[in-house]
Formats: C-alpha cells, sequence, structure tokens
C-alpha cells in the first residue's frame, strides 16, 4: 500500500515527539513545542536531493514554495551549501518550524521564512528574492485547491530567470499511464477530507506550464509512486 506523501505512518509516535495533525496529514511536533516532523521526509528528502543535484545549476538562488516542517530545506542547504535557500509557507506554525530548524542545523545558506500563498496574484518577493535560479514545490499541488497550482505556475513565471526551473515533487495522474492502486485511493482520501484537493493530471499541470513560458517538463519517476517534474522557463511572458 502506499505510504502517502505527506501522510506519515500513523501511530508511531518516538518518544519526544507530540502528534499534530494538520493539512489532512500527520506531522509531529519535536518537545520543544516548534520544530514539526514529517515522516515522509525522512524517506524522500534523499531521492529528491539526487534529482536537484542534476536540475540546478552550480549555485544560485532556490525559492521553496510550501516548505512545511522545513526539515528539506535544512537537508537540501546543508548538501548544497553554494546554493542558496529561500523556504516559504503560508503557515505561521510552519514558518516557525523552518526557522527553528534552520537555527539548530546553524545553515548559513537558508533565509528566513516568508509567508507566501501560492495562490496570491502578488508575492512577497522584491529584489532580493529574484529573479530565482529555481523555485521548489514539494507534495503541495494535490493538497491545496487547484488555484494553488495556477498561482504556483504563474508566479514562478514571474520570479524565475529566464533558463530558470521550476521544480515539482508529488503523485501526477498520467494519461496513458496506469494509475497506481495506492494513488487511486490516496486521491479518494484527499477528496473525502477536502473536495478542492486531489491528485493532478500532469498533462493539465503541463498545459498551465506552457501557458506561463515554460518548455514540456523533463519527468523522473521517483519512489512511491510520485514524479518529480522540472519545467524550464524560456520566455520572459511576465
Ligand atoms: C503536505 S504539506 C508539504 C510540506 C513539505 N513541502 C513537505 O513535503 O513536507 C503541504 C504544505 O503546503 C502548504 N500550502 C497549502 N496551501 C498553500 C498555498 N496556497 N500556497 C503555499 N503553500 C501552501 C501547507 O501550509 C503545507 O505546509
Amino acid at each position: 500500500m502506499r505510504e502517502s506523501e505527506g501522510e506519515g505512518r500513523r501511530g508511531m509516535v518516538p518518544r519526544g515527539v507530540l502528534p499534530l495533525a494538520r493539512q489532512g496529514r500527520l506531522v509531529r511536533r519535536m518537545d520543544d513545542g516548534v520544530r514539526r516532523v514529517s515522516p515522509s521526509v525522512e524517506r524522500n528528502r534523499d531521492p529528491i536531493l539526487a534529482v536537484l543535484r542534476g536540475w540546478l545549476g552550480a549555485s544560485g538562488l532556490v525559492l521553496e514554495v510550501a516548505s512545511g516542517t522545513g526539515e528539506h530545506v535544512v537537508h537540501f542547504a546543508r548538501h548544497l551549501p553554494d546554493h542558496v535557500f529561500q523556504p516559504s509557507d503560508p503557515d505561521p506554525g510552519a514558518r516557525a518550524s523552518i526557522d527553528a530548524w534552520v537555527a539548530e542545523a546553524a545553515v548559513p545558506n537558508v533565509r528566513p521564512a516568508i509567508a507566501l500563498d501560492a495562490s496570491a496574484e502578488h508575492w512577497p518577493v522584491d529584489a532580493t528574492h529574484s529573479p530565482a535560479d529555481a523555485v521548489l514545490c514539494i507534495n503541495m499541488i494535490h493538497i491545496s485547491p487547484w488555484a494553488a497550482t495556477v498561482g504556483l505556475v504563474r508566479g514562478a513565471a514571474r520570479v524565475l530567470a529566464p533558463g530558470g526551473r521550476l521544480l515539482l515533487y508529488g503523485p501526477y495522474v498520467r494519461s496513458g499511464v496506469e494509475t497506481a492502486a495506492s494513488n487511486l485511493a490516496f486521491d479518494a482520501s484527499l477528496r473525502a477530507r477536502d473536495p478542492a484537493w486531489g491528485i493532478r493530471d500532469l498533462e493539465a499541470v503541463a498545459s498551465l506550464a506552457r501557458d506561463a513560458g515554460f518548455a514540456a517538463p523533463d519527468i523522473v519517476e521517483m519512489p512511491a509512486n510520485n514524479l518529480a517534474l522540472s519545467f524550464r522557463y524560456r520566455t520572459a511572458s511576465r
């Protein structure tokens, strides 16, 4: 059975970690009450890091949308020290968790988290945040309304430098490819929690991206029936 990304393995709560149900998934809170823990991060962070190494240049600015607990950005920053990471999340508790993980890890190449709602027409980014070399978004598209995906793609086109990349990770439905039973069950569970959520059709996301000036995606199949996608920004349609 799919151990759904962003879902976590229910019932396994190590000592010193408190469960915290939010956004339809299980995250845990360290007993400092601020840092959050997502069990899926430990499983997917190295496979994602491996694709980032292939897609990111030698250095640059990476804007992460929907950083969640902050565990990913700390891991990537440790292993990609020549990149500067700008985490973000609309949830104040998530931003506190991100900043706490960054402080604890003492990684110098992560900036304080900013409040960014992907669906907003204007993102709170200025000359210090853009042009970005990459916009990274892990496991948000299916756990948010479609407007968040529309905003993500359009916002990425606004902040990316030409040649920059929009990098997505998560489960997708693909035409001509049988959807794994575990992903069908995950999709049903998402929609039961919120009818506006659900696993997206890859072609619908690629079509949005095309309209916003991105090339067709490079696609890497990832563990647990997830995909990593890289859309290269190629026009100046802002
Ligand atoms: C399942 S979590 C994934 C977090 C993290 N990327 C990870 O993989 O552990 C979904 C995240 O999306 C964020 N989110 C939901 N709607 C959003 C939106 N409209 N714009 C930006 N982030 C959003 C939530 O606050 C949450 O942190």
